[in-house]
Order: structure tokens, then sequence, then C-alpha cells
């Protein structure tokens, strides 16, 4: 039978959806060092971002590590090794980091590397650009001492062949298979962290949409689209269709929003509406986004278009999941 999607409209009600935890983590029951990422199994690399945290490291060095634990991993595959690849069957992947003195470096459409966050980071620092770009950021990352590897696992190469023969060649099909894989597992990592000296950086690292056309970029490489950090104010990233997160700077609405008084999880709600009206809420319902954003005070809080959408949190207070509030309810059934 087909997949059919029936949504239903809940806009200023969706706070009846929130957990105990949602109303704590968007409270001013502020803490720090703190980190979030986006989606549930991220709890893993906030787990090493706060080894790095509690020992009183670096944002910038809690985020950079934690990122590299999906990416390393080859059961995720939305990230790094084991990525889905594009519809030719290339992993290539997108990946930035910014820290407190807006510092930033970013590569994208990067094959054959599993770290692409380390590369997006020595981008910052050994050179005088802000973003590396397909086979000039694979060169960079060989010539500093980054090997060569094949990320297409087994598994992620059956799912594509599976796809090749089940799926259509379009673009559009493309932005479904991302849906589904958003609800099977989980999307893009955004993450960013308040260290105890009070500065916030982010990193954001994904292999993008599964089957995407070779050579597609999200939002997860663009600062202020996936990633945004203003140390004066706080941070955001992006999980989702990151075509639709480029349309509204989404990362840096939301810092520029939290600028303007609103609390995080405010914020991210106001992108969330910002899409809408430009898409009208016949479109925007058949997109999954999801924003996190933490300001300067430790204050944290999310939002998402459709349900399901989850947020990784710890602090000195331990493991945290926050089930997002969202805008549209929506059950898809097959
Ligand atoms: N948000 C990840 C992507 O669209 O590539």
């Amino acid at each position: 039978m087909n997949r059919r999607t029936f949504v239903k409209l809940v806009g200023a009600y969706a706070p009846a959806f929130a957990l105990p935890q949602q109303l704590l983590a968007n409270s001013n029951d502020t803490i720090k060092p703190i980190v979030i990422s986006t989606w549930e199994p991220n709890k893993k690399a906030n787990a090493k971002a706060w080894e790095i945290l509690s020992a009183h490291g670096s944002a910038l060095d809690a985020v950079h590590q934690g990122v590299m634990v999906p990416e390393a991993d080859p059961d995720d595959h939305s990230v790094g090794l084991g990525g889905h690849p594009d519809r030719d069957g290339h992993v290539t992947c997108d990946a930035c980091i910014m820290d407190h003195l807006a510092n930033i470096g970013s590569v994208m459409c990067l094959e054959h590397i599993v770290h692409a966050v380390s590369v997006a980071r020595l981008v910052m620092e050994k050179t005088p650009h802000v973003q590396l770009v397909g086979e000039g950021a694979l060169q960079f990352a060989l010539l500093n001492g980054f090997k060569k590897e094949n990320l297409l696992t087994p598994k992620s190469e059956a799912d594509w062949k599976k796809w090749l023969k089940t799926s259509k060649y379009d673009p559009m099909t493309t932005v479904r298979d991302i849906e589904k894989r958003i609800k099977e597992s989980h999307d893009t990592i955004g993450m960013i962290a308040l260290d105890e000296n009070n500065n916030l950086s982010g990193a954001c690292t994904t292999s993008g949409m599964a089957y995407k056309l070779p050579g597609r970029v999200g939002d997860s490489p663009i600062i202020g689209a996936g990633l945004y950090v203003d140390n004066e104010v706080g941070g955001a990233s992006a999980t989702g269709v990151g075509e639709e997160v480029v349309r509204i700077c989404g990362s840096h609405t939301i810092v520029e929003a939290m600028r303007h008084g609103k609390s995080p999880k405010e914020a991210c709600k106001l992108a969330i509406e910002r899409l809408i009206k430009i898409k009208g809420a016949e479109k925007a319902k058949e997109i999954q986004l999801g924003f996190i954003a933490i300001n300067k005070s430790g204050e944290i809080g999310c939002y998402s278009m459709l349900p399901e959408f989850t947020m990784a949190v710890h602090s000195a207070k331990g493991e945290q999941i926050i089930n997002s509030d969202y805008f549209f309810e929506s059950s898809i059934k097959k």
C-alpha cells in the first residue's frame, strides 16, 4: 500500500506534548559546562564531549571530539564511515566547526575521509580560508596526514543497491528517503557546548541526504545554516532537510532571535514558523526539520516541524534526552 501522511496542525498547542524534562530544559534552570546534540543516539557523542568539559577542557575540543564519535561509527548511516552514499554510490561528507572567537572552518562534499570535522578544524586553524570543497578538500586532508579510506561499508552499499532497484532516480525521492531515515534512526549531528570558562563552540557533521545528486551540499557545513555560535548570545544547530534550513539561514536566525530576547526554545520555534510562512503549511508539513539551541546562560531548547525529533543533553546532572515539541502532528502510515 502507498505511504500516506496524515497531518494535523497543532501549532500553539504543542506545549501539551511537553515532557517533564522539556519543562526543565526550557526553563531558567541553567548549568555549565553543558553539551547538547541533535538526536538521542548522539548521547554517545555527548559522553565524549562531557569527558573533555568535565576535565576543564574547552568547548571547542569537546564538540570536535564529540562529533568524531558518530563519524567513526559504521552503524551510524547519517555521518562519516558507513554513511549513505549519493545516488552514484559515493559517500561524500559535509562538516563545519565554529569557536567562541567566531573562527570558522568547513568542508563540503569531501570523500574518503572519516573525520570531516577534523579537516574542517584544520581549515579553520591552518588556512586563510573558511571553506574547502570536493577534490581540493580531499587533497588538503591528504597533505595534512589524513588517511584515504572507503566509507561505503557493506551495509550502506547493500542499502544503496536496494534503493537503486526500487527507487525513482529523482531528487524528490531522496527528500522522502531522508524523512524515512530520520524516522528510522537519526540524521546529522549538530553539537554545541558551553565550557567552564563560559565559552561556546559548535560542530556539525553529516554524510548528507541519502542518495542525493552527486555534488549536493546541504545545510550542515554552511555557517549560519547548519550551525552558528555567537559567544555573546548563544549557539544553534540544525538537522533535517538541509535545503530548507539553508533557505532561512536557520541557525543564524535562531541566534539573532535569542539576541533579541527569545528563549532558546522560542527562537527555534520562530525559525520553524518562518519556514512555514515561506513555504505555506501544506508544503511545510511534509518537511522534517529540527533545531537545538543554547544561550549564554546555559539555558537550552529545541523545536521541530514534525514529531519524533530528540535532543541529547549532558551536564553535571548527567545525561538527559528531550523529546522536542513540534509544530505539526504527523503520522506516516504504510
Ligand atoms: N541536514 C543534513 C543535510 O540535509 O545534508
